[in-house]
């Protein structure tokens, strides 16, 4: 019998890759651009295993077209590109790469707070602009940082992080969840439990950290974005669609808040286009966990896991 053969949908970092080839037959899809659903369909067919980016979308009708599938690898921590109910039933296990990209997201997500805050790239515009005609008492005035409350919504690894870095900077945490965290978590950053209207209230910076699940669809949307300080800016580098973009985009045009701080959007690589004319919103594309190290560990523990579970054993990192 030949060795188990591994799609791996995009180029990787080559830690994993590496690590996959001296096990098995691998197939890698090196072009820079993503399959088509049909072309994913056809690459899967046959395979043991396959190692997934975000973006690519595994549904039934993917499962159904590859028959031998054993895991599909997901090279995120994020997992709502993966219909977990049809890999149940298609007895497929899923895994993600938890825990390796925590502080790069966290710093990404504490960069984008600083940077909407400080109006750092509107900044560089206007200078790159030639409009600095030279210092002055009265320009860009930016929200304060020491004494002001970060709510965190969503107080898991990612959030936790975050949490730290503010408390470095002087700030006051408050947080939501589904559940309450641990004590020690919360005495660690100082951080107080509240609802979520408590969170929308009182918040001077919000950053989400919830996963994208049907209830956290549009968790911010018009009513939230009426419900925050008019000083108060958002910080997002969880989905894109745990956001409602167009009410982000009037919030932001109207200074129902006062500036925003994005990574992810909801029909990402499009952004709408009302955002892109607004100062007072500051962007990444979706690269919160793009470091060298991050990259590499996550690519490495998706190919552990897919070596694992072609091993006959459980994933190391499963997503039920
Ligand atoms: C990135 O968004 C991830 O989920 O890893």
């Amino acid at each position: 019998m030949g060795k188990p053969t591994v799609l791996v949908t995009r180029r990787i970092p080559q830690d994993g890759l590496d690590l996959l080839a001296s096990h098995f037959e691998v197939d890698l899809n090196a072009d820079d651009h993503p399959y088509s659903p049909e072309e994913l369909r056809q690459r899967a067919a046959g395979k043991d295993a396959i190692m997934t980016l975000l973006t690519d979308k595994v549904d039934a009708a993917l499962l159904g077209a590859a028959p031998s599938l054993k895991i599909v690898a997901n090279v995120a921590v994020g997992y709502d590109n993966i219909d977990l109910e049809a890999a149940r039933r298609h007895n497929v296990h899923v895994s993600n790469t938890p825990g390796v990209l925590t502080d790069a997201t966290a710093d990404l997500a504490f960069t984008l707070l600083l940077a909407a805050a400080r109006r750092i790239c509107e900044g560089d515009r206007y200078i790159r602009a030639g409009e600095w005609k030279g210092w002055q008492i009265m320009g860009f005035h930016g929200g304060d940082i020491a004494g002001r409350t970060l709510g965190i919504a969503g107080f898991g690894r990612i959030g936790q992080a975050v949490a730290r870095r503010a408390t470095g900077f002087g700030m006051h945490i408050i947080y939501t969840d589904a559940q309450r965290a641990a004590t020690n978590a919360e005495d660690a950053v100082g951080a107080r439990f509240v609802d979520k209207e408590t969170l929308l209230a009182q918040s001077d910076y919000l950053s989400l950290h919830v996963p994208y699940l049907p209830s956290t669809h549009h968790y911010i949307g018009a009513p939230e974005l009426a419900a925050m300080k008019k000083t108060a800016y958002l910080v997002n580098t969880s989905r894109g669609a745990v956001v409602d973009e167009a009410a982000l985009a009037s919030a932001l045009r109207e200074g129902q808040i006062r500036g925003a701080g994005l990574d992810v959007f909801e029909r990402e690589p499009q952004v709408v286009p009302e955002l892109l004319g607004l100062d007072n919103v500051t962007m990444t594309p979706h690269i919160a966990s793009a470091t060298d190290e991050t990259r590499a560990k996550m690519s490495l523990m998706a190919a552990e896991n897919v070596i694992a579970v072609l091993s006959g054993n459980p994933p190391l990192n499963p997503v039920t």
